[in-house]
């Protein structure tokens, strides 16, 4: 059976797949992906960023992001939000204006409270801040940490909070899914959290991983994120390898999606996965990652890979 009907019959709440707005006019594309036995929870890839949702100060713009929205709910899936806060796709009217705390506080605030507020009873989770660490574990020193230090991440959850009581709030990062000293600052940082009372239901694993070279320990990450009282869930999975694939990269691309996959299915509190786009037709690498790509468990031409065949046994 398909992937998040599979999920589902083992207890997980879905398996899903990011998708974007240009995607749309791709017939075939969209056939397997509004199937809501194979995905059943999507992720808008770009369209509720904050470049995408108040590209200047005050004017939103939700036409992208109620497009997925609205796909969501024709499909009967599940949404996920995808992000209030990031340093990254971030209008320059917001790292730029040289905001005091006082008036950076308010632009969070507001941004949080009216995104996540317009898609009220819409969204299972959010990802209320996205990427605070660096890989070394100190703090990204953005505008937003450079202007208020670490209180930015409570002013955008409990904004979140007030404005959809009924969603999961999330921080999403990478390289938090083995043991590193970015893992270490997620946990203590969680930790801190939930000490003061802040609002904070999930934590999000990216996992975008590299062929032959996932970290170990998967399940015991994910478990101890869990043991501090949060939920978990890989949010953007993708195995990239260098190019050209060969029947070995894709055998061992087969494997690791497997072993990401297992290490959901056996934490009680990992929620589910989420594929950072199901095809390589579409999928962020080549243009991030120069030379590497085929990460998708799909090919360019929307055929299944052996890496499909990796998630249904690891489900
Ligand atoms: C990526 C999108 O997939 C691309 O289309 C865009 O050009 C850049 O951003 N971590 C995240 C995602 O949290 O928002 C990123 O998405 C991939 C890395």
């Amino acid at each position: 059976s398909n992937l998040h009907a599979l999920a589902k019959s083992k207890g997980k709440l879905y398996f899903g797949s990011a998708t974007d707005n240009p995607e749309f006019t791709d017939a075939a594309y969209m056939a397997i992906l509004s199937d809501n036995t194979m995905f059943g929870q999507i992720t808008p890839g770009n369209s509720m960023k904050w470049d995408a949702t108040e590209p200047s100060q005050g004017q939103f713009t939700f036409s992208g992001g109620d497009a997925v929205a609205n796909l969501a709910k024709t499909n009967g899936q599940l949404l996920r939000g995808h992000n209030c806060v990031w340093y990254s796709q971030l209008p320059s009217w917001v790292s730029n204006s040289g905001f005091s705390a006082a008036e950076l506080t308010s632009v969070i605030q507001n941004h949080c409270s009216t995104v996540v507020g317009h898609y009220k009873g819409q969204v299972y989770s959010w990802d209320v801040v996205n990427e605070p660490f660096n890989d070394d574990g100190t703090w990204r020193t953005d505008v937003f940490y450079n202007t208020l230090g670490t209180s930015y991440v409570s002013i955008a959850l409990q904004a979140a909070r007030a404005a959809d009581p009924n969603a999961k709030l999330y921080i999403n990062d990478y390289n938090i899914e083995g043991p590193s000293a970015k893992t270490t600052s997620m946990l203590n940082l969680v930790q801190t959290l939930k000490s003061q009372g802040v609002p904070l239901d999930g934590i999000g694993l990216q996992g975008h991983f590299i062929v032959g070279e996932l970290p170990g320990n998967l399940q015991q990450t994910l478990e101890q994120f869990t043991a501090l009282g949060v939920e978990v869930a890989y949010t953007e999975l993708d195995i990239r390898m260098t190019l050209p694939a060969t029947q070995a990269l894709l055998t061992q691309q087969q494997k690791d999606y497997d072993t990401v996959v297992s290490a959901c299915m056996a934490v009680e509190g990992c929620v589910g996965v989420t594929i950072w786009d199901y095809t390589d037709k579409y999928s962020w690498v080549p243009q991030t990652f120069p030379g590497q790509g085929e990460a998708c468990p799909w090919d360019q031409n929307l055929a299944k890979k052996p890496a499909y065949d990796g998630i249904v046994s690891g489900l």
